[in-house]
């Protein structure tokens, strides 16, 4: 099955009460474990790079990764610009063989976000790209940028009908609480996600596919093996699997996941020295990484998603 768009996979996910991953990408081992869990548990996948991750990776090696999993695998597959700051970052990656992009003008004003939004819809829908867009702001840290928590701006349901009309866009990302990054909640606190809001955008978006960011949920075990081996993690906790699971049964059909697999990424390799000090050959030590990967995303779609079998 070739590279596909997300057309067709949010529509069966809205139909059908579930919600697809997209799982952030930066390196082979990442790509592989991502896609040998969605494979096995026969689910739609989404891999999406960041302009970080196209810095460093090389937009061309990503995008032939990720051309080596769908040659080697049979789910569909799509590939998404996470965070395209602005026109240009879209277009060239429309024009590269992305099959679909974000527009993230989410900290400009309403009048420029729906003016570059739609700019992006426009020249990606004529090359068969699907688009996605963010109204209200997400904390956090995302690429080099870090918005205060309490500088973050839940979505206006108020708005999301007239930015969807004027935009032409396919999807919208809203903000309901969720942020970017490992550090969401303080230990003890009671996190919160606005599932009020997204009930009243998914009222004035009837079947429109709702997108959520910031959906890592830090699990404790891999921060506790980090900080057991050398590293120093700040404790903290991030968002409750069962309340995406109850977003991703509605009009969420995209959840977005980063942090989760880096804290596995780095976990299976602090823990790998530790057990194996004598080794230095990488292929050892990204096995257990890729492993973590692995076992992450395979949680998430049967726990979060509920993807599994609907490829
Ligand atoms: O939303 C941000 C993603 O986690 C990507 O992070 O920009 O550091 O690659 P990055
Ligand atoms: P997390 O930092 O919660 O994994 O969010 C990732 C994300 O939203 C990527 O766009
Ligand atoms: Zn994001």
């Amino acid at each position: 099955m070739p590279l596909v768009t997300t057309t067709e996979m949010f529509k069966k996910a809205y139909t059908g009460g579930y919600a697809v991953g997209a799982f952030n990408v930066n390196n082979m081992e990442i790509v592989q474990g991502i896609v040998e869990a969605a494979n096995e548990l026969h689910s739609p996948v989404i891999l999406q790079a960041s302009s970080g991750a196209r810095k460093y990776a090389n937009s061309a090696y990503l995008k032939h990764l990720v051309e080596a999993a769908v040659e080697t695998s049979d789910i569909p597959i799509a590939l998404h610009l996470d965070h395209g700051a602005d026109f240009e970052i879209c277009k060239a990656c429309v024009d590269t063989g992305f099959t679909s992009v974000m527009i993230d003008a989410s900290s400009r004003s309403f009048e420029d976000n729906v003016a570059v939004s739609k700019q992006v819809a426009e020249y990606a829908h004529e090359h068969g790209v699907v688009v996605e867009a963010e109204l209200g702001t997400l904390g956090g840290v995302e690429d080099d940028v870090k918005v205060d928590h309490d500088k973050a701006m839940y979505t206006d349901p108020d708005q999301v009908e007239e930015f969807v009309k004027r935009t032409g866009v396919d999807s919208l990302a809203i903000a309901i609480g969720t942020s970017h990054g490992a550090y969401k909640f303080k230990p003890g606190t009671k996190p919160q996600l606005r599932l009020d809001i997204l009930a009243e955008v998914a009222k004035r978006l009837p079947g429109f596919p709702i997108v959520l960011h910031g959906s890592s949920s830090v699990p404790q075990e891999y921060v506790r093996i980090i900080n057991e081996n050398g590293g120093k993690l700040e404790d903290a906790i991030g968002i409750p699997e069962e309340m995406l699971r109850e977003a991703a049964k509605g009009a969420v059909c995209k959840i977005n996941i980063d942090s989760d697999l880096r804290l596995g990424m780095t976990a299976g390799i602090r823990k790998h020295f530790a057990d194996h000090p004598d080794h230095f050959d990488p292929r050892q030590y990204l096995t257990d990484g890729r492993q973590n990967v692995k076992d992450i995303v395979n949680h998430k779609i049967l726990t979060v998603l509920g993807s599994d079998n609907k490829a």
